[in-house]
């Protein structure tokens, strides 16, 4: 097992995303709220550049007791990083393409250090 260096804890503000190379494959870091993603950075669609993405809640289906649609609504739980080419989202937790879970972005390990924040491989 490695580890790769992001930046340090302040340096990543909600807007910032840092680029580790590991084993020649481009993975993004980035903070969502309180906590640090890593994410590999080559769409499953078309190799977009999914880091440069926007990071939004999972937008959830409310519905009543018929099972109508009342109303849409973005999750505070699920987070998904949006490929900004063609719009395929994915778990930031977990790399799954919301439109079939079967395919996965892979994922890496985060360890926030008082030193930085680290990626693990
Ligand atoms: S390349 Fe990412 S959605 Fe098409």
């Amino acid at each position: 097992m490695a580890e790769w260096f992001a930046g340090r804890v302040e340096d990543f503000t909600e807007d910032v995303r840092t680029i580790v190379e590991i084993d020649g494959s481009d993975v993004v870091v980035l903070r969502a709220g309180e906590k640090f993603h890593a994410v590999a950075n080559t769409c499953l669609h078309m190799g977009g550049p999914v880091g440069e993405g926007l990071v939004m809640g999972r937008v959830c289906a409310v519905l009543d007791e018929q099972k109508r649609l009342v109303r849409e609504e973005f999750s505070q739980d699920s987070v998904q990083i949006v490929c900004p080419w063609h719009g395929w989202a994915y778990d930031i937790d977990s790399g799954a393409f919301a439109g079939d879970e079967r395919l996965r972005l892979r994922t890496y390990p985060v360890q926030v250090r008082e030193d930085g924040v680290y990626v693990i491989a």
